[in-house]
């Protein structure tokens, strides 16, 4: 057999493995770590070329499914088609194309060439939550792979682009925001020197626009209320440079843990890890990073799209909105509340904060400081994944009279 032909199997093989859990599992990723885990003779490029290929029938999930029943090998060259051009897919899928034409960039002239349907793509209440993400330009960013973007000193983006560019890690920095780096290369990052040297951080830009789109001033004192890993509580700290200070909460303490360690490489020493919640007024600004239900995040987990049930998507907002009430009281008169979802549903962003305000007279809106060609919101904005080729994210910034 060939060796595209002894990969299609393969491809199947791990496909079918998958297949019993990926209607109900939210940790589908876990199970395709073990996978990979299982077999010992797969290599890096091995691993990328099957991950690649996994996540592309995830994201397409309602044209391929059919077929692996119907015609697994059409299946195979359909996925091999769909799946981004990269040197780990790049023999595969010439060998398994044949002689179908380049696949376009837009879902709808994908669509048009597989026979399939459009709208099959997304869950069918997700239009009513997020319009535009039914619709181009935003369905197209959302069916793409996700880009690995770097956050880092301005000052210091010539020094890890020149160590990237001799690694072969091409990489292209933000036309909106000096501090974003997009590495256009399969790069384990965290063998770089400028990763050693704690200069570089993994964040989506869109990520990144949320705390830049407050204008933060350096020197204040703010808490990060749902800190997790600290992805923003280390951006954060830069922020508000060496005179600022940021208390860290999180209710699980493993990721906390994880905080520290980042915070220790990253050379960040204004942060503090609180073992309990503050109780007191007395913060510049507070964030809370709720958690949501991700559907910002389904170009890098396109499994959540059938996991994700509109039910669960209201229990998050009731769980939004008592976190964004119970952090509220934190924040010192004159003070701001920043609240961020990476969520593209409505119900979980605008209507939570809608919901807060008309309880809550002490706070009002504010506008954006520098809202990045973002989409306005009657609370906030949300960072919709066209914009910038990002993740989707919501955020709105509250002032405490
Ligand atoms: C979206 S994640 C935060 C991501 C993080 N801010 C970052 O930038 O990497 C939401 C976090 O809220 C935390 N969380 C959930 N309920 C909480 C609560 N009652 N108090 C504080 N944190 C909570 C979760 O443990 C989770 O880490």
């Amino acid at each position: 057999m060939s060796l595209s032909g002894s990969q299609q199997k393969i491809y199947l093989r791990l496909i079918a493995a998958l297949r019993p859990n990926w209607h109900s599992d939210a940790n589908l990723p876990a199970g395709i770590s073990e996978l990979f885990a299982a077999n010992r003779s797969f290599g890096s490029r091995d691993r990328r070329l099957y991950r690649e290929l996994i996540y592309t029938t995830l994201r397409f999930l309602p044209w391929i499914e059919p077929l692996l029943d119907s015609d697994p090998a059409l299946a195979a060259k359909s996925v091999a088609w769909l799946a981004a051009d990269l040197p780990a897919t790049r023999a595969y899928r010439l060998a398994t194309i044949g002689d179908w034409p380049n696949c376009p960039a837009t879902v709808a002239a994908k669509a048009a060439h597989l026979g399939m349907n459009v709208e099959s793509l997304l869950p069918a209440w997700l239009p009513r939550h997020c319009p535009e993400a039914a619709l181009p330009p935003n369905l197209d960013a959302l069916h793409a792979r996700a880009s690995l973007w770097l956050r880092l000193p301005p000052s210091e983006a010539a020094r890890v682009s020149s160590e990237f560019t001799a690694n072969q890690w091409p990489t292209r920095r933000s036309a909106v925001l000096p501090g974003a780096l997009e590495v256009l290369a399969e790069a384990d990052v965290t063998k770089s020197e400028s990763w050693a040297q704690g200069l570089i951080e993994v964040q989506d830009l869109g990520s990144q626009l949320i705390l830049e789109s407050a204008a933060i001033a350096s020197g204040e004192h703010w808490l990060d209320a749902c800190a997790g890993a600290g992805g923003k509580t280390l951006q954060l700290a830069a922020l508000l440079g060496a005179k600022g200070r940021v208390d860290a909460f999180d209710i699980r303490p493993a990721a906390l843990r994880e905080l520290e360690i980042r915070a220790t490489r990253a050379r960040a020493t204004t942060i503090t890890i609180l073992g309990r919640a503050p109780t007191t007024a007395t913060y510049d600004g507070v964030l809370v990073d709720a958690p949501c239900s991700g559907t910002g995040t389904w170009r890098r987990a396109p499994h959540l799209k059938w996991t994700t049930s509109a039910g669960q998507v209201t229990q998050a907002a009731e769980k939004q909105l008592a976190l964004l009430t119970q952090f509220s009281a934190l924040v010192r008169p004159g003070g701001r509340l920043l609240y961020a979802t990476c969520s593209l549903s409505r119900l979980e962003n605008e209507d939570v904060v809608g919901a807060f305000l008309a309880d809550h007279a002490d706070f009002s809106s504010e506008p954006a400081a520098r809202p990045f060609g973002a989409t306005p919101r009657a609370t906030g904005l949300a960072i919709l994944p066209a914009t910038h080729n990002t993740d989707g994210f919501f955020v709105a910034a509250l002032r405490r009279r």
